[in-house]
C-alpha cells in the first residue's frame, strides 16, 4: 500500500508540483515567511511596549500577581501565548524569516506529503471508513493541512471527509482558510455553534474551526498535532521531603529599582497549590524537579475517548523527551533563545512535550494502542522520503534544487531536526492484534 501511494506520487508528478519554500541559507536557525497567498490577514500586534519598555502583558499580569500573589508558570504561559488582546499566537504571523522560528511543514512540501500518505496508508489498513474528520490541533499557516489535502485529493478514495481545525488564534485561523479555501467566513457568536468560523476547499471539502477539541463533532477522525503540545501551559514541580511543592512566578524584585533585567522572578510555593496536591507522577517517575502539562494530559485524554469510542487515528508529532528532562521552559525570539520572563507577549514560550506522560495516560486512560515515539528523522526515511525527495529533484528548477535538498537534510539529520522531534502514533486498543498483523508505517 505505501509503494502503491509512492508510486501514485511518481506517475503523477508532474501535477504533484514542488513548491516553493524557503531557502534555508538565508535563515539562521531555519525559518521563513513563504506566504503565497495574495491576501495576508491583517495584523494587530498588541504587544508594543510603554515608554518603560513594559508590554501590555507586563503590566496586567504585574497588576494580577500584585493583587492576589504569584501565579502557576502555566497561567503565566496561559495568558502570554493566548490572552486574547497581548497574547502572542492572537493577533499576528510568527512563523518564518521575519517571525520567531520555522517548523517543519513550513521548510519542506516533503514532511505534509509524507504525513498525508502515512494517514491514507493506515486508514486504508483500517478499511477505509468513510464518512471520516480530518482533524489538525494548532495548526499554524495551514501549510501541513494544506499539503496533506493535496496528498487525499491524489488517492482519489471517493471518501466523504469534512476538516476540522482546533485554533485559538483569530489571526492564524483566517490564515489557514487563506491557504487551502477558496471561500470562507466568520460565524458569528450569537449563532451558538461549536465552530466560529467555516470553510470551503477548492475540491468541496468542508472546513470548520473551532476553539476547543471537545468542539469537534464525534466521529471516526485523522487527528495531526504538530508542535501543538509543546505550546500547552506546564507546572513546574519540584519534590521536597516527598512532597510536591510548586514553583510560581511573581513581580521581580528589581522592578521597582528600574531595572531592565526580567520583570518576573520564580518563587516556590509555600502552601500546597491544587495542582501540587493532586499532581501523580506515572509509575516509573525518578526526577525530584519536572514539568508537567495538565492541558497535555487533558487533550490526550479527550483524543484518547473519542478513539475509542468512534475510531480513527491520532499523529502527535512535536519536540520531546520520554519522562527524562527537567528543565525545558523556554522562550523563543527571532530564531534565538530568550528570556520567558522578560517582555511577555514578544516572544514564543515552550515545553519540550513528555511523551511517557502522553503515552501513559492514553493507555491507561483510553486503553489506546500507541507506536513509538520515533525520531523524525527515521520515520521521515522509513516512509520513503528519499524516493520522494529524487522526485521532487527531478522537476526542480537547477536554481531550486539545493533549497529543496537542504531542507530534506534539515528535516531529518539527527544533528538538526531529525532526532530532537518525535512521531508518536494512537489508534484504539481493539486494533492492537491487527496492527502487530500489519505493523504501522514509519515506525519500525
Ligand atoms: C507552534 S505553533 C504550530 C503551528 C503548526 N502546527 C506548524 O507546525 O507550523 C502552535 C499552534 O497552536 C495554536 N495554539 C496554541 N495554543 C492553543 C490552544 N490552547 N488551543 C488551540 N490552539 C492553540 C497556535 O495558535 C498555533 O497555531
Amino acid at each position: 500500500m505505501l509503494r502503491e501511494a509512492l508510486r501514485i506520487g511518481s506517475r503523477r508528478s508532474y501535477s504533484y508540483k514542488s513548491v516553493r519554500r524557503p531557502n534555508l541559507s538565508a535563515v539562521s536557525g531555519a525559518k521563513h515567511v513563504d506566504v503565497q497567498d495574495k491576501q495576508k490577514p491583517e495584523q494587530t500586534v498588541t504587544t508594543q511596549s510603554d515608554g518603560n519598555g513594559k508590554t501590555t502583558l507586563t503590566r496586567q499580569l504585574t497588576a494580577k500577581m500584585l493583587a492576589t500573589g504569584p501565579i502557576t508558570v502555566a497561567e503565566y504561559m496561559r495568558e502570554v501565548l493566548t490572552n486574547p488582546q497581548g497574547g502572542y499566537y492572537m493577533n499576528r504571523d510568527v512563523f518564518g524569516r521575519e517571525g520567531d522560528f520555522v517548523t517543519s511543514p513550513e521548510i519542506s512540501q516533503i514532511f505534509g506529503e509524507l504525513v498525508g500518505v502515512w494517514l491514507m496508508n493506515e486508514w486504508q489498513k483500517l478499511g477505509s471508513p468513510s464518512p471520516f474528520q480530518l482533524v489538525e490541533l494548532g495548526p499554524g499557516r495551514g501549510t501541513l493541512a494544506r499539503d496533506v489535502l493535496k496528498v487525499l485529493s491524489k488517492f482519489k478514495t471517493g471518501a466523504q471527509f469534512t476538516m476540522h481545525m482546533v485554533e485559538i488564534s483569530p489571526f492564524l485561523s483566517k490564515a489557514q482558510a487563506q491557504r487551502f479555501c477558496y471561500k470562507h467566513e466568520t460565524v458569528p457568536d450569537e449563532a451558538q455553534l461549536p465552530y466560529y468560523q467555516i470553510g470551503t476547499t477548492a475540491s468541496g471539502t468542508q472546513a470548520y474551526w473551532h476553539h476547543r477539541l471537545e468542539d469537534v463533532p464525534p466521529g471516526f477522525s485523522l487527528v495531526l498535532a504538530h508542535e501543538f503540545f509543546d505550546a500547552l501551559p506546564v507546572h513546574k514541580l519540584r519534590l521536597v521531603n516527598d512532597q510536591w511543592q510548586e514553583v510560581l512566578i511573581d513581580v521581580a524584585q528589581a522592578q521597582s529599582t528600574g531595572s531592565k533585567s526580567a520583570d518576573f522572578r520564580y518563587v516556590v510555593s509555600k502552601a500546597q497549590t491544587p495542582v501540587s496536591r493532586l499532581f501523580k507522577p506515572v509509575p516509573q517517575e525518578t526526577r525530584n524537579y519536572l514539568e508537567y502539562s495538565l492541558e497535555a494530559e487533558r487533550h490526550v485524554g479527550i483524543l484518547a475517548e473519542r478513539l475509542e469510542q468512534h475510531g480513527g487515528i491520532a499523529l502527535i508529532m512535536d519536540y520531546g523527551h520520554f519522562g527524562d528532562k527537567k528543565d525545558t521552559f523556554r522562550g523563543f525570539k527571532q530564531h534565538a533563545l530568550h528570556d520567558p520572563l522578560l517582555a511577555p507577549g514578544t516572544a514564543d514560550l515552550t515545553a519540550d512535550v513528555d511523551f511517557r506522560l502522553i503515552k501513559h495516560v492514553a493507555e491507561t486512560r483510553g486503553h489506546i494502542h500507541c507506536c513509538g515515539p520515533v525520531q523524525q528523522g527515521d520515520f521521515l526515511k522509513r516512509m520513503q522520503g528519499e524516493v520522494r525527495l529524487e522526485q521532487l529533484l527531478a522537476h526542480a528548477l537547477p536554481e531550486n534544487q539545493n533549497i529543496i535538498r537542504s531542507g530534506y537534510e534539515m528535516l531529518t539529520n539527527p544533528k538538526q531536526m531529525g532526532s530532537r522531534f518525535k512521531f508518536l502514533a494512537m489508534f484504539p486498543g481493539v486494533m492492537a492484534d491487527h496492527l502487530d498483523k500489519y505493523p504501522v508505517a514509519g515506525f519500525g
